[in-house]
């Protein structure tokens, strides 16, 4: 019997989750039932990542311990370092960390369940390290030391880009942004994740797959292509008539639009507010305004609202940060909720097998054989 297919399986429930909710009709998300929001305001990442991934917010002890572990897992095997050197200068971020994480589960291979969340977090605490060790060594030919004494994963990843203590600012606005991007229910390279752990595959494996699938401009990679949509103009005005232009030529518009939401993605005005204090702050609101015409011309002509990754571009561009390494963040923040899940799975595991709708010919004779 054939059974029809759904493009893109929108609407459709692919398995049962503890760990997010997305509130489409509400426009909601929440992570363990906490709201984003709430979380965004009085958490901060590391609590976040631990609510993920051991499923309960921290006491101030376990968290105090938790930032001590993470801290302690900023270094980075010789073997991995000596990889990195060889890997190309021009070499997409992306793929940079997708085969660091790659070759790390060869050198800290998993060896049983009872290492998943150990894995979970030297991942998230060395991401940092291994996209600007890669970085450093290939731009100024220096072999940095990734230790820092920076307690969160935000300052630690600034501190390294920077080379020095990094702003209080812009510690907090991207450890907002960590929060928002940590988790979201079956999203692509969460379900690619879930995917690969379902086959009884190693832990390492199923990040690297997500990785993978996080690089698209459809998902992960949108934050990069709004930085290049807003980049290209001056001034509101311009980003305005751009703007209709492309919308004339039935372009897309990076940055806008959502699978689930209809009315508003929850993350948008949090990380707006960011994106606005760091303009304030620097006295330089020129992309934030052009941000922000874009944003009223696609509500006005198309209805559509800005996405996480559209004020996420400012906030990161405010923060120094250079546009190909706007994705690897995500990467960083997401380990937390892929993590979460692979775990998830791996409690209450089933083959991911579907099946699908046949659209060949019909069976036919093979060429000479009556
Ligand atoms: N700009 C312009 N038009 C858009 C659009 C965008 N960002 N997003 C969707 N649309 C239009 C589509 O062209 C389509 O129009 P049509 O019905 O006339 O063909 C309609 O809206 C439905 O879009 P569809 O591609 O079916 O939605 P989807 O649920 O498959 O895709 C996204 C969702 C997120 C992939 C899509 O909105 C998109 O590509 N956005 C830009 C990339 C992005 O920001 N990704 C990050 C997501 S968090």
């Amino acid at each position: 019997m054939t059974v029809k297919s759904h493009k893109g399986l929108a609407g459709i429930s692919a398995g049962k989750t503890a760990i997010s909710s997305v509130e489409a009709s509400g426009d909601g998300l929440f992570y363990r039932g906490y709201n984003i929001q709430d979380l965004a305001t009085h958490s901060r990442f590391e609590a976040v990542a631990y609510l993920l991934i051991y499923g309960e917010l921290p006491t101030a002890t376990q968290l105090s311990h938790y930032c001590e572990k993470l801290q302690s897992l900023r270094a980075l095997p010789d073997a991995l370092k000596t990889l990195l050197e060889l890997l190309p200068a021009a070499a997409n971020p992306m793929d940079v960390l997708r085969t660091a994480c790659s070759a790390l589960g060869c050198i800290e291979a998993e060896k049983n369940r009872q290492q998943q969340a150990d894995i979970a977090d030297r991942l998230m605490a060395s991401f940092a390290s291994m996209l600007l060790y890669w970085h450093h060594f290939h731009t100024a030919g220096k072999r940095i030391e990734t230790h820092t004494d920076d307690s969160s994963i935000a300052a630690h990843f600034l501190h390294l880009l920077h080379g020095e203590a990094a702003n209080e600012q812009h510690c907090r606005a991207l450890d907002a942004s960590l929060i928002l991007y940590a988790e979201h229910e079956f999203n692509a390279s969460t379900f690619a994740a879930r995917v690969t752990t379902a086959t009884l595959s190693d832990f390492y494996s199923a990040i690297t797959t997500a990785i993978g699938t996080l690089r698209g401009p459809l998902h992960g990679g949108a934050n990069e292509a709004a930085m290049d949509l807003i980049a290209q103009f001056k001034h509101p005005a311009e980003a305005e008539s751009g703007l209709l232009q492309m919308l004339a030529d039935k372009q897309l518009i990076m940055g806008f639009g959502h699978r689930v939401y209809q009315h508003g993605d929850p993350r948008s005005a949090v990380i707006k507010q960011w994106a606005k204090k760091l303009a304030e702050d620097a006295n330089d609101m020129a992309l934030f305004e052009i941000s922000e015409r874009i944003e009223q011309v696609m509500q006005r002509e198309k209805g559509m609202f800005a996405n996480l990754d559209f004020y996420s571009a400012s906030t990161y561009h405010l923060c120094g940060i250079p546009k190909p390494f706007f994705t690897p963040l995500f990467v960083i923040a997401r380990t937390s909720g892929w993590a979460a899940h692979i775990i998830e799975q791996r409690s209450d595991n089933r083959l991911i097998r579907p099946t699908a709708e046949y659209i060949g010919p019909a069976p036919q004779a093979y060429p000479g054989n009556e």
